[in-house]
Formats: C-alpha cells, sequence, structure tokens
C-alpha cells in the first residue's frame, strides 16, 4: 500500500514501518496520523506479519507533532488533534503483534510519545528524548503524561516534562526508558534480529503475553494475576502448544503453524 508520508515493508515475517517526512523530522501532522492508523490496521489484518519495526526516515525519529498544524488552533481543535494522536496510539499499543521502536534520531513530544506506545524500545546513540511540550505552552497530547509515568516512575517524567529537557540515548537508558542502546549503523539490523527472535516463538502465546503485560499493568494484582491464568489456560487450546512441548520432548526443532 502507498502512503505520502509513511513507508509500509514487508521483510519476511517482520513488518518495517518508517515515518517519512524528513523535512520536517518526521513531525506528525493529521495527515500523518490518519495514514499511520490505517498502517496499523493493515498490520493487524496480515497474518504474515509476526513483529514490527517502527522507524523514522533521515535524522529524525520523530520531532515530535506537527507544531505548524498546531499554532493556530482553538481549544476544541486542539482536543480534537489530541484525541485523533492517541486513538493511533493506543490502537499501536493494543495491536496484537510486538512493536519495536528503532529510534534512529530525535524523539521528541509525540515522538518520544510514539516509542512508548511501542512494546520496545532500541535506540541508537544519536538518539534524543524529551517532552518539551511546556516550554511550547502545551501540555503532552499523546500519551506522555501517562506513558512516560508508567514506563520510568512518576518523578523522573515529572523532572523530564516540567522541565522540556532533552536527554540522550544513554540517559534514556539509564532511566528505563530505553532498552538497549546500539551505534547508529547497527540500529536496524539489532531491531531486525529482536524481530526475528520473537517471531520465531508461538506467536499466539506472544499475543497472549502482550495482552497479559498491557492490561495486568493498569489494574490491582488480583485481577491482573486472572489474566495471566485465562491467557496461560487459552495457549493449552493451541497447536502450537502441543507442537512446542512435543518438539521439547522429542529433541526436534519446533514449527509453529500460528494456530
Ligand atoms: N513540527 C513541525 N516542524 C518541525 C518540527 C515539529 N515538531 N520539528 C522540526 N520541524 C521542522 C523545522 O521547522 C524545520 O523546518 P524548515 O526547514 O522548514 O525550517 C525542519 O523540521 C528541520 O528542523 P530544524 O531546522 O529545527 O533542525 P535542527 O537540527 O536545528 O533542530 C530539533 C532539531 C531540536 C529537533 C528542532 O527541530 C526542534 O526543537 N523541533 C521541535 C521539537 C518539539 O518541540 N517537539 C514537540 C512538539 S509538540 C508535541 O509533540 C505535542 C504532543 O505531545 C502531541
Amino acid at each position: 500500500m502507498e502512503f505520502k508520508n509513511v513507508i509500509l515493508e514487508k521483510n519476511g515475517n517482520i513488518a518495517i514501518v518508517t515515518i517519512n517526512r524528513p523535512n520536517a523530522l518526521n513531525a506528525l501532522n493529521s495527515e500523518t496520523l490518519k495514514e499511520l492508523d490505517i498502517v496499523v490496521d493493515t498490520l493487524a489484518n496480515d497474518d504474515e506479519i509476526l513483529a514490527v519495526i517502527l522507524t523514522g526516515a533521515g535524522k529524525a525519529f520523530v520531532a515530535g507533532a506537527d507544531i505548524t498544524e498546531m499554532k493556530d488552533l482553538n481549544a476544541v481543535q486542539g482536543r480534537k488533534f489530541g484525541i485523533l494522536g492517541n486513538k493511533v496510539f493506543r490502537k499501536l499499543e493494543t495491536l496484537e503483534k510486538p512493536v519495536i521502536a528503532a529510534v534512529n534520531g530525535f524523539a521528541l513530544g509525540g515522538g518520544c510519545e510514539i516509542s512508548m506506545a511501542c512494546d520496545i524500545r532500541i535506540a541508537s546513540k544519536k538518539a534524543k528524548f524529551g517532552q518539551p511540550e511546556s516550554g511550547l505552552g502545551i501540555t503532552p497530547g499523546f500519551g506522555g503524561t501517562q506513558r512516560l509515568s508508567r514506563l520510568v516512575g512518576m518523578g523522573m517524567a515529572k523532572q523530564l516534562i516540567y522541565t522540556a529537557e532533552m536527554i540522550n540515548a544513554d540517559e534514556a537508558l539509564r532511566i528505563g526508558l530505553v532498552n538497549k542502546v546500539v551505534e547508529p549503523e547497527k540500529l536496524m539490523d539489532e531491531a531486525k534480529e529482536m524481530a526475528k527472535k520473537i517471531a520465531n516463538n508461538a506467536p499466539i502465546a506472544v499475543k497472549l503475553c502482550k495482552s497479559a503485560i498491557n492490561k495486568g499493568m493498569q489494574c490491582d494484582i488480583d485481577t491482573a494475576i486472572a489474566y495471566e491464568s485465562e491467557a496461560f489456560g487459552e495457549c493449552f487450546a493451541t497447536e502450537d502448544q502441543k507442537e512446542g512441548m512435543t518438539a521439547f520432548v522429542e529433541k526436534r526443532d519446533k514449527c509453529f503453524k500460528n494456530r
């Protein structure tokens, strides 16, 4: 499928989504958000895709929501724009496939926020993270006040959001915002290797892990554990559980069928 601001490529079982507005450092305008919405639906409906990598074209990952578009919005329009971004990011976060953000450069505002809607973040040494919104007279609007606190804790989230300061990849690693930091030229290989590792496991199990973790993080421990028991039980209704365990017992390679 062809888009103006997003490239969707398939590489075997892995999809690579590249946000492609390099002249605006991949800033997210409504048009790009709407394209991303379609991309996520496309990924959801493609049974061949078992893992997704999200990255940015050029020197930035995503330098935020599009300031040019936001500049003259009134309160009603601003709210609408925020709701659009949040809807798309939540759809990405709840996509039943793992998503790795390969953060190649600036991940600011909406860029930091979209990386946090992904399951895993791998950062290039050149990446920079931040929530600069308060310096523009706004709050983060695509989930930053919520996902950043959940990822790095309330104290650090408040520091980053109130000060609007930018941090480098090593600091992002130290505070738990990213999983790994790699040399810029190794970024995509590293992301692909991790995506392949994930795609080699039982897809239904991986999908259920994602939803158990995501749902469980939002509720009390008893409800959360109940989600896990439900997911665990569901696996035993799959062919892949029989295959995985039989292959182990028979000391042979497994062959998962996503069933
Ligand atoms: N929106 C629109 N355009 C943007 C943009 C953004 N968020 N970020 C960069 N651009 C544009 C610049 O205006 C510039 O365009 P022109 O060439 O037409 O002038 C082009 O991208 C290149 O940018 P710079 O010349 O500024 O590049 P630089 O290397 O000197 O600086 C930067 C890089 C520090 C990332 C700087 O571009 C910057 O500070 N960008 C804005 C970052 C930001 O504040 N993001 C948060 C946006 S608000 C938000 O995201 C709200 C939300 O939560 C939903």
